[in-house]
């Protein structure tokens, strides 16, 4: 049980001990490269991530800037007022397979975080709240059975997760999935908990800048991101939510939402990728940014994610680059 900060907080380990839940997060990540195996055979398509596996677009030269004027209280290690960290980002389809961008999907940003001093703290998030999965477990079952015959996904997820929990999977599902204008538009949340120093626990979330003034939706994300930095940066606020106590904000169940009226977002940084330059080379961006395993493991121990979802992700996400970058 940790009390570093103001509210207290613990992690429950599955099988009731690190070790006996590293085992299972083992079989887990076997079973997502198995998942990653098939689709390759299955779309031709070798050397993709198991999920997130379509590039939308990036950048190299971002900037994640800490407000001069942030709450003390999350100033942590190299996160302090008026740092400038240099920032490589990668957004995402979620899906495992490549789709046209008219195709309902959630949408993800990585951002890693580079330091002068040789620190790595990568941020991962979702364009939807709330995790689909409350455990690791839950959200391996789904990926399996998503990525399994179609006319069986109900009656999997029935037999599966029984009738309340198939409900709220698949309402969450159909909430997350839509087809979108712009990732400059769009709102991404880190949906499980990290801890942030001795702030204790936070989710974090980009909130954008840009106001949707577009009124379709994008058949081509990738260009329309690229065309937009031709005249324009784009410019994300960086907010942390800290946790609260148990109930309200639960670390081990990522299908709770941390609701912003008990903990609001607190802004502490704009995260910037610029224009591009002329003479940009779009395609060596593009296979420089896809070719980095992020990781929200890849962080300070200060740092670390928190949760049974997120601890499952260290595993699970070096053994899904191990195979992508073997091929
Ligand atoms: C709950 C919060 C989660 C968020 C916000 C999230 C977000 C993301 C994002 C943004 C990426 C793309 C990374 C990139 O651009 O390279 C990604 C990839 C991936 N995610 Fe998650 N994810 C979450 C949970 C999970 C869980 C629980 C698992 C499985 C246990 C998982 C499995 C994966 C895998 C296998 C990849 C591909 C990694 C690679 O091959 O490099 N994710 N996720």
């Amino acid at each position: 049980m940790q009390n570093k900060s103001a509210s207290i907080w613990e992690e429950t380990f599955a099988g009731g001990s690190p070790q006996e839940e590293a085992k299972l997060f083992d079989a887990l990540a076997r079973s997502m490269v198995a998942i990653q195996r098939r689709n390759a055979v299955r779309s031709g398509r070798v050397g993709q991530r198991t999920l997130h596996a379509k590039f939308l677009a990036g950048s190299l030269d971002a900037v994640l800037a800490i407000d001069e004027n942030a709450p003390e209280r999350f100033m942590q290690r190299h996160i302090q007022r008026g740092a400038r960290l240099s920032a490589k980002v990668r957004f995402s389809n979620a899906s495992s397979l490549h789709q046209a961008d008219a195709v309902p999907d959630m949408r993800g940003i990585a951002v890693r975080l580079e330091t002068a001093e040789g620190v790595e703290h990568s941020l991962l998030a979702t364009n939807f709240p709330v995790s689909h999965a409350r455990d690791a477990v839950q959200f391996v079952k789904v990926a399996e059975i998503a990525n399994g015959p179609k006319a069986l996904i109900l009656p999997r997820f029935l037999l599966n997760f029984g009738l309340a929990e198939t409900a709220r999977i698949v309402r969450n599902v159909r909430f997350g999935s839509r087809t979108i204008a712009s990732l400059a538009y769009e709102r991404f949340w880190s949906r499980g908990a990290v801890l942030w120093g001795d702030a204790g626990p936070v989710r974090y979330s980009f909130i954008p800048d840009a106001e949707a003034n577009a009124s379709t939706d994008s058949n081509d994300l990738s260009q329309e991101f690229s065309d937009r930095l031709k005249t324009e940066g784009v410019t994300f606020t960086f907010a942390v939510q800290p946790y609260l106590d148990p109930i309200r904000t639960p670390i081990e169940d990522g299908a709770v939402e941390w609701l912003e009226e008990h903990a609001p977002f607190v802004p502490i940084g704009r995260l910037h990728l610029p224009p591009r330059q002329d003479g940009h080379d779009e395609k060596a961006t593009r296979t420089a940014i896809d070719a980095i395993a992020f990781n929200p493991w890849t962080a300070p121990d200060a740092f670390r994610p928190l949760g049974n979802l997120n601890r499952a992700r260290g595993p699970v996400y070096a053994a899904s680059a191990k195979e992508w970058r073997a091929r």
